[in-house]
């Protein structure tokens, strides 16, 4: 069997080696080197060109690097073959390193230091203990359950909003419309890790930061289509936002001349809070390679109607 990697962003060779290491009698190729198109009978990728996939006529199945597949959505020449999503501990692993340090950033608040550097003034502020920082987190999936139950651990004051009720120890937890503003009303560090959607598209905007407590921040690290950039400026300009930690964006890569690289306020990291590693990574796809050869149901799978 054939596997075809794609992804401009990940170690194609450290994903080769793992695959080839579980499963020694598969064949990866990384792309753009396809060989004979009708040997590949699955596809592991992020974000590939549109019509890549359709362009294989014996495919089987697609894997997602990501645990998003909205991309993978919005081509409209996806092959009607299953779709999984990533589901790997590292994935969760390093969101959540990356939530801890963004959430401990506001908590210690660096983003201050930072304005008092460049006035050049040396001011102290006491540190206030961990749990008096409030840390919401939207969408409890996956990876949403496991971080909020991380931040919790850490010592933070954790609640959780998801489309359907979620119950987690020590999280306050919050379900569907008629509760979201009751758990944004008390947030200091919003959270944004829903699975983009046609629901979901252009929820972070001014009717939804107005809802948050002055002086809030927000973390993005879902997808850009959840984000209203105009609205976002709005708030953090009026002050009503303290700052926002964007991880995605409405278009990546950001223009070099868009507004967001040069705020004061906003801190850009270029799509990078979670992975799903070679290492452990390679262990979920090759076993789901193999439950394909068996004909045994895969793990991760999309649902296509729900869009995740
Ligand atoms: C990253 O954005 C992912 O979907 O895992």
């Amino acid at each position: 069997m054939a596997l075809l990697f794609y992804s401009e962003v990940d170690d194609g060779e450290a994903w080769r080696r793992e695959l080839m290491r579980r499963l020694p009698g598969l064949e990866v190729r990384l792309w753009p080197d396809l060989g004979d198109p009708k040997g590949i009978e699955a596809a592991l990728v992020w974000r590939p060109p549109r019509g890549l996939l359709a362009s294989l006529p014996a495919l089987k199945a697609v894997f997602s690097l990501g645990a998003g597949v909205d991309d993978l959505l919005a081509d409209p020449t996806l092959p009607d073959v299953p779709l999984c999503r990533m589901v790997d501990p590292s994935l969760v692993a390093t969101m959540g390193d990356f939530l801890l340090a963004v959430a401990l950033y506001y908590h210690r608040e660096f983003d201050r230091y930072a304005e008092l550097q460049r006035a050049c003034r040396w001011q102290t502020r006491l540190p206030r203990p961990l749990a008096e920082t409030r840390v919401g987190v939207m969408g409890l999936g996956e990876i949403g359950a496991p971080v909020a139950e991380r931040l919790r651990d850490a010592g933070f004051t954790v609640r959780g909003w998801s489309r359907t009720r979620r119950s987690l120890a020590g999280v306050a937890c919050f379900a569907g419309a008629t509760e979201r503003d009751a758990f944004l009303a008390e947030v200091d560090v919003l959270v944004c890790l829903l699975p983009l959607t046609p629901e979901t598209r252009g929820v972070l905007d001014a009717e939804l930061f107005a809802r948050l407590p002055a002086g809030a921040a927000l973390v993005h690290v879902g997808r850009g289509g959840h984000l209203v950039e105009e609205d976002l400026l709005d708030a953090l300009d009026r002050g009503h936002l303290r700052g926002a930690w964007l991880d995605t964006v409405p278009f990546e890569p950001l223009d070099a001349d868009h507004p967001f690289w040069r705020h004061p306020r906003i801190r850009i990291t270029p799509h990078v809070a979670g992975y799903g590693l070679p290492e452990t990574g390679a262990a979920f796809v090759a076993d789901n390679l193999q439950r394909l050869r068996d004909g045994r149901p895969l793990r991760g799978l999309v649902d296509r109607a729900r869009g995740y």
